[in-house]
């Protein structure tokens, strides 16, 4: 009897959690790409972002931006601005695809700056020393044999488009990112196997500045239904890019990508639970449900009738969101949080968001909780919710690395923590895919070091490459590889051999 019933279950139908997993590494344009002013590029809301000495705000400061901020930034010369420098990769571009292919990854995603594209973010044609920057980064990539997962925007918004029309609270957002995206899919579409319209979307809520283009009032807060009718125009501008590039570009697979919390209750109080789903399902489902889903959760008319939130939708655009959900889903993951109820609760910061502290669990020098159990928990949940392929988009240790000389005067970086987090974080990947996930890739984030998106920081490092440049923008830009180089290169290998580690 119990053998009947088990040769019905191995035969029902099951995802290909067996596929081979894609291992990858990752950059963004205005992290990586510097040179915020060669080829025609204009101004955009990275570029205007200033490094500022760790203090309790710093990190707000920099994220938040006034507009008197901005005007500021705007003619300052002497102040630190570290995205314009970044790791200065627009020189360095053939140089570090062979260090990726060294490295033996299977897929880079990297993002297009849409204000070299077009650098005020308005105009009718791109410009042609943006095309030709991306020709060669296409190129170079396909050259090495790698895979490409694009991110269409990674934050940064020409910077005009947040003075002139507001960011994306303007409607006219839509029309101008598709006319941005028609240009990459008829240029590019052929070489893009996976792509993002959004980076994290959900950052929209958390850091409104980075996520959808809005200016923070200077004695206030945000105003909440200006961030998320932004939202609304976000996710109807996915729905377009994927109508668009299933035209143009079919062979493209189409992603939505939210920054994953993993939240757990601070105790087993009913109260600590329903909060811990009700801020799950605001925080990080929200965007799932509407762009894997197709559809406004129920969930939300509550949350929006006690915030006082309106948004005002398009007569076709809840239409347009059910018809063109996207083909798989895909996390950040560096931390799992916790919900308390309790108002003396220690926090901890994290990405995006802050956290009750978790007594199970160490953290980075910048406070995130390093939880390897909690991505096999976010793959799980994510998966049941959408039943669609998952990508890990990003992962990854930012850490104070070391540039040290060896006995014979080479420059070395000896990093075993960040080998032992991706060790901890792979054998969980394994894990949930044994659970049945179907993920199809890993993509360790700022596989090159990049400046950090949070803090603007160039000593917070991800990379399993150095680049020696400070957060003042000085530096050789020489690139070192780390001791996790070898270590991650070996892996992959092993992998492709088919052996696990
Ligand atoms: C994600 C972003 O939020 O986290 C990246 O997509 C960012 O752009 C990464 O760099 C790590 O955050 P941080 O603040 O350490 O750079």
């Amino acid at each position: 009897m119990l053998a009947e019933r088990d040769r019905k279950l191995t035969s029902l139908p099951r995802p290909a959690s067996s596929r081979a997993l894609l291992w990858g590494g990752a950059t963004a344009s205005s992290q990586y790409e510097g040179a915020f002013a060669a080829g025609g590029k204009g101004l955009d809301t990275q570029d205007v972002r200033p490094y500022l000495p760790r203090t309790s705000d710093a990190t707000t400061a920099t994220r938040l931006l006034t507009r008197s901020a901005v005007e500021r930034a705007k003619t300052d010369t002497r102040g630190a601005y570290p995205f314009r420098t970044a790791s200065d990769g627009y020189h360095h571009l053939e140089e570090d695809i062979a260090l990726l292919q060294e490295l033996g990854i299977d897929i880079y995603r990297f993002s297009i700056s849409w204000a070299r594209l077009f650098p005020m973010g308005d105009e009718p044609e791109p410009n042609p020393e943006g095309l030709a920057y991306y020709d060669r980064v296409f190129s170079a990539v396909r050259k090495a044999g790698t895979k490409v997962f694009l991110t269409l925007t990674h934050y940064a918004l020409p910077l005009h488009l947040v003075e002139a029309y507001g960011g994306w609270t303007n409607r006219a957002l839509i029309d101008l990112y598709a006319r941005f995206a028609r240009v990459v899919f008829e240029r590019w579409g052929d070489a893009i196997d996976y792509y993002l319209p959004f980076n994290e979307i959900n950052a929209g809520y958390f850091s409104p500045w980075n996520g959808v283009g809005l200016i923070k009032p200077e004695d206030g807060e945000y105003n909440q239904s200006d961030v998320f009718q932004s939202l609304h125009h976000q996710f109807v501008a996915s729905a377009r890019v994927i109508q668009m590039q299933r035209e143009i570009a079919p062979a493209c697979q189409s992603g939505c990508m939210v920054a994953d919390f993993c939240y757990y209750p601070h105790t087993c109080s009913p109260e600590d639970n329903l909060k811990t789903v009700r801020e799950e399902q605001v925080n990080q489902w929200l965007a799932v449900d509407v762009l894997a889903r197709g559809y406004y959760p129920g969930y939300v008319d509550r949350f929006f009738a006690e915030h006082g939130i309106r948004i005002e939708l398009g007569e076709d655009d809840l239409e347009l969101l059910a018809r063109y959900t996207c083909d798989f889903a895909s996390i950040s993951y560096y931390q799992s949080s916790v919900c308390s109820t309790s108002e003396t609760a220690e926090h901890t910061a994290g990405n995006l968001v802050c956290t009750v502290k978790n007594p199970y669990l160490q953290a980075t020098e910048w406070g995130w909780q390093i939880d390897p159990v909690g991505l096999r928990t976010a793959l799980n949940k994510l998966y049941d919710r959408v039943r669609k392929p998952i990508f890990i988009s990003e992962n990854g240790m930012g850490a104070r690395d070391v540039l040290e000389r060896d006995g014979g005067g080479k420059p070395v970086v000896h990093d075993p923590y960040r080998v032992d987090y991706l060790a901890r974080h792979f054998e969980q990947i394994d894990e949930a895919v044994a659970d049945g996930v179907d993920v199809i890739g890993y993509i360790m984030w700022g596989v090159i070091d990049i400046v950090s998106a949070g803090s603007c920081e160039m000593e917070k490092r991800y990379g399993v490459v150095y680049v020696d440049a400070d957060n003042h923008g000085n530096g050789s830009f020489e690139r070192i590889k780390k001791d996790s180089f070898a270590w991650y290169r070996d892996f992959i290998r092993a992998r492709h051999e088919g052996t696990t580690r």
